[in-house]
């Protein structure tokens, strides 16, 4: 394996899974933040001055004045599908390389929508308070934590990539009706598993289950706002485990309080963490998470190592296998980097 020479410096902004890490530390000279909280920005600024590579998480914000100071960055290695987090065309400008680590997570994450689905139309973080703190006090009532069905609704998926895609199979197994929408066809989604394109509004109005999968971009920001949420039914469930800010969350709590939706399910807020005196934290029924859809120690461990991979494929001349910003290519070609 050639590999560019002198071993280049490399800084990791967490410590991830091992099997990426200890990759990454064989063939970089490499230095890791050790705390489990981000580093602040000033250390990222001061530690990119000197690397030719940074490995990156999702809670880094890594803009042009992360760039500007880092004269020899080449490649951002972000360990997550989203890079939202990331200034693209500042890096691509710059000919700085930016990978991701999609797939590997995907069925993952689709569990935990799926998760997140059916614990808030079950109740089930409700019934468990309900038996810890004493309230269950009648042996079995006929009126007793009613849910909603979740087999034979109709779900809809909002972005249908290979997320969305993997949430919509699991609803075959339900025999759900599955709507879908997406800026573009998916015909898969159709022949696979006969869902419906709809457009969004037609999707809010007929869905009793909406899951959003669309990346967080300037046209997918409060995709869901208060005028959108007032088309759902009032028996409908909200989920995402996509972006906190593709949800106006004040809108949604309005909606949640007013009852105007049934509930929601959350692994991802405005701000992260969330407050704790986000009100949404208030509502019963409401199911949420500290942003933890691909958090399975096999697609972990997984993500860690396509970080490694990218980083050894590119640091070898190759195109790095999950290159997101390709026009970079243009401004910095591979035989003009080594
Ligand atoms: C997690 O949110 C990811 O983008 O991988």
């Amino acid at each position: 394996m050639v590999i560019y020479m002198p071993k280049p410096k490399i800084y990791v902004t967490r410590e991830i899974p091992e099997r990426g890490l200890n990759k990454i530390k064989k063939y970089f000279d490499t230095e890791v933040w050790p705390e489990y909280a981000p580093p602040p920005k000033p250390v990222i600024i001061e530690k990119a001055k000197n690397v030719d590579a940074l490995a990156t998480l999702l809670s880094d914000k890594i803009d042009a004045e992360v760039f500007d100071a880092a004269p020899k960055l080449k490649i951002v290695a972000q360990m997550a599908v989203g890079f939202d987090n990331i200034n693209i065309p500042e890096a691509t400008k710059r000919g700085i390389y930016v990978t991701n680590t999609p797939e590997v997570l995907t069925d993952t994450t689709a569990d935990f929508a799926w998760a997140l689905l059916m614990a808030v139309a079950r109740r089930v973080v409700e019934a468990d308070k309900y038996v810890r703190t004493g309230q269950w006090k009648v042996s079995w009532h006929p009126t007793m934590m009613q849910g909603r069905d979740v087999h034979h609704a109709t779900i809809g998926v909002v972005g249908a990539g290979r997320i969305g895609y993997a949430v919509a199979k699991r609803a075959k197994g339900f025999d759900m009706k599955i709507l879908y929408y997406d800026v573009i066809p998916r015909p898969e989604m159709e022949k696979d598993l006969g869902a419906k394109r709809v457009d969004l509004d037609t999707l809010l109005k007929e869905s009793d289950f909406v899951s959003l999968h669309v990346p967080l971009m300037k046209e997918t920001y409060h995709l869901i706002n208060a005028e959108k949420l007032k088309l759902m039914k009032k028996t409908a469930y909200l989920i995402n485990n996509a972006r906190g800010p593709v949800v106006d969350e004040k809108a949604l709590y309005q909606a949640l309080k007013e009852g105007r939706i049934a509930g929601a399910g959350l692994d991802v807020f405005e701000q992260e963490p969330t407050p704790v005196d986000n009100p949404l934290l208030k509502l019963d029924n409401v199911v949420v998470a500290p942003h933890i859809s691909s958090a399975s120690y096999e697609t972990r461990s997984q993500m860690a190592e396509m970080v490694a991979d990218n980083l050894i494929a590119f640091f070898e001349g190759k195109k790095p296998p999950n290159l997101v910003n390709p026009d970079v290519m243009k401004v910095r070609p591979l035989s003009k980097l080594f």
